[in-house]
């Protein structure tokens, strides 16, 4: 098998408590005799040799005062963090959080480089909430010099920015973002809704996306919502839709009744033969950091072949679940997300022995 992926998180949210406790029950599914091609959930069992269970954690960043100091197993679980508990207990990191990144000490990027470099890992996720570039950029920073891949969850523009590219480039990491495309999503949805109309011939008139919650983040959107409201409007623009009729609201309420679930309002309308109304209303309930975990398994998985691969430009197996990949969704069409996906299938040729 090939050696486990390490990870380092910068952010400890329910992105990271999904996504930590995911790993954990399909570990114990696969060591209950589970194939691992049939596991619920799972987009691809192997991305680089790697299972979804082949995952070790091993530094944590944060800024939350309950939440440095604890070992990442119970960070997970302090508010406001609210993402359930993945049935059982969650087993012990030996991961201190540390200290982040502040915006009132950004000096602190050197000693985040310092201690990925001294926690072996291969990648750092950045989850934190949407709508802080500044410290988007200082966490980059910090991995590449360390070395390290950077995966960015959110809208900020980093994989996107040319200089961060040369950056990456230059110190021979891969660079993937941004913001990443939920796993079912009202991104993808909306996004199928318009394609489907435009294939049956009705004419958009107008679309809507209102989108809430209970957790933090969208707490958060309902203030810092700007970049996110572009990047679902990027997610769009991939199939020539016009955009002028189209409205998103990333955050319209935060709803402490839904706890960690998100619900989306999508509303399609348009004009079919003689110009007589087409309307569609739909709504989508999904566990919200369910749906990130499930596509962030994947991110850093290509993130982390792509670094042992020496493969350093953006992998565009990773475009499909973006919202806003750089250059933007046109240019990764089917050969070239065939060709990434390629060169990183030599890691499951050896390690796996198929
Ligand atoms: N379906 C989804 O959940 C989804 C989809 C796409 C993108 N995202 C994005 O992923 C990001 C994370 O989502 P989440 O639900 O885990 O958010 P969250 O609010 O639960 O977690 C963010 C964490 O970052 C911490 N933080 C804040 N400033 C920090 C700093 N300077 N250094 C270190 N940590 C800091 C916060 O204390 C918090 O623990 C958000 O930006 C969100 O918009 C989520």
């Amino acid at each position: 098998l090939s050696e486990s992926l390490k990870l380092a998180v910068a952010g400890v949210g329910n992105n990271i408590s999904a996504l930590l406790q995911g790993v954990q029950l399909y570990r114990r599914m696969l060591d209950e005799g589970v194939a691992e091609d049939r596991l619920p959930g799972v987009t691809r069992s192997r991305i680089g040799g790697l299972r979804v269970c082949d995952v070790d954690f091993v530094a944590a960043f944060e800024v939350d005062q309950h939440k440095v100091g604890k070992d990442l197993s119970e960070a997970i679980l302090t508010g406001p963090n609210n993402y359930p508990l993945l049935g059982g207990p969650v087993q012990w990191q030996d991961v201190a959080v540390r200290h982040g990144i502040r915006d009132d000490a950004p000096g602190a990027r050197r000693t985040v480089a310092e201690e990925l470099r001294a926690s072996g890992a291969e990648v750092l996720l950045y989850s934190l909430p949407t709508g802080l570039q500044w410290a988007a950029e200082e966490y980059a920073r910090s991995a590449a010099e360390a070395g390290v891949a950077f995966v960015n969850c959110t809208p900020e523009s980093i994989a996107r920015s040319p200089e961060f590219t040369e950056l990456f480039a230059a110190v021979g990491a891969p660079l993937v973002g941004d913001d990443l495309a939920s796993h079912l999503g009202s991104s993808v949805l909306h996004r199928s809704l318009l394609r489907l109309f435009a294939d049956r011939g009705i004419t958009l008139r107008s679309s809507y996306q209102l989108n809430f919650g209970g957790n933090e983040d969208f707490r958060n959107l309902r203030e810092r919502g700007g970049s996110k409201r572009q990047s679902k409007l990027n997610a769009l623009a991939q199939d020539g839709v016009d955009l002028a009729a189209v409205e998103i609201i990333p955050s319209a309420g935060y709803v402490p009744q839904l706890g960690d679930h998100k619900v989306a309002m999508l509303n399609v309308e348009g004009v079919g033969w003689g110009n007589t109304p087409v309307e569609l209303d739909l709504k989508l309930k999904v566990q919200d950091s369910s749906n990130a975990a499930g596509v962030i398994i994947d991110l850093i998985r290509i993130a982390a072949a792509a670094r042992r691969s020496g493969i350093t430009r953006f992998p565009a197996a990773a475009a499909r679940v973006l919202k806003s990949p750089p250059g933007g969704h046109r240019a990764y069409g089917a050969e070239a997300i065939r060709r990434s996906e390629l060169e990183l299938e030599p890691f499951d040729v050896e390690t796996s022995g198929r």
